[in-house]
């Protein structure tokens, strides 16, 4: 065996890559970096906590807290407000209407014929003639309408079925069975008319009239 085999010549230096000679004193290049791998992450370790320790929780959130409010809010006002129909259950009820009764001005006030400026608010018109003063209930004998009054034919038309009346509300044409009802007046102490419509005279059908009863009219 050659001896050049077992010992390497001065000035090479044994690697595994193929060699490459440096001439002598020169320094040796340096090393290229290793080239950069990715590498994993370490797992994350899981640490078991121990039993009976405090779990701790993250705060919620404010949309969370602001919608638990208003859920609870409501829950609240319906208890209240059930609570105060169980209370209004126990108190008394009444019925409150208007009073039957009320003035409508001096005779003076109103002229000879019809005057309908209270329709509206008491449901009555006022007839003055030339001997006395009265107050008709402006309600169809009929079926309970509220007739017109037509100034230019001198009558009261009701509108629901046709039946027609004079200026003093009797009836003269129509389904309506007999006069219009008129209410009680009187003069109060002041010299004003004084209504209670909870007192009305009729002229029932085939009877005698109550127009003519004391109440029914205020002589002039
Ligand atoms: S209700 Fe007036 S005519 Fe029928």
């Amino acid at each position: 065996m050659d001896s050049k085999t077992d010992q390497e010549p001065a000035g090479k230096v044994a690697s595994a890559s193929p060699e490459v000679e440096t001439p002598a004193g020169t320094p040796p290049a340096a090393k290229p970096a290793p080239p950069k791998t990715a590498v994993a992450a370490p797992a994350a370790r899981v640490v078991a906590k121990p039993v009976g320790s405090l779990v701790e929780s993250a705060p919620d959130p404010p949309v969370n807290k602001m919608r638990r409010r208003i859920v609870w809010s409501a829950i609240a006002a319906s208890l209240v407000a059930y609570f105060l129909m169980f209370l209004r259950f126990f108190l008394p009820r009444s019925i409150l209407e208007p009073s039957s009764t009320f003035r409508i001005g001096a005779p003076g006030d109103y002229a000879l014929g019809v005057d309908t400026k209270w329709q509206q608010q008491y449901r009555i018109w006022v007839t003055r003639t030339s001997d006395r003063l009265f107050v008709i209930y402006a309600r169809c004998t009929h079926l309970g309408c509220t007739p017109d009054w037509k100034a230019s034919e001198n009558k009261f038309k009701c509108p629901c079925h046709g039946s027609g009346y004079d200026s003093e509300g009797v009836n003269f044409e129509g389904p309506a069975p007999r006069p219009m009802d008129r209410a009680y007046v009187e003069l109060d102490a002041e010299g004003q008319i004084r209504v209670d419509l909870a007192r009305l005279y009729a002229w029932p059908k085939g009877e005698e009239s109550k127009f003519d009863e004391k109440g029914a009219y205020i002589p002039l």
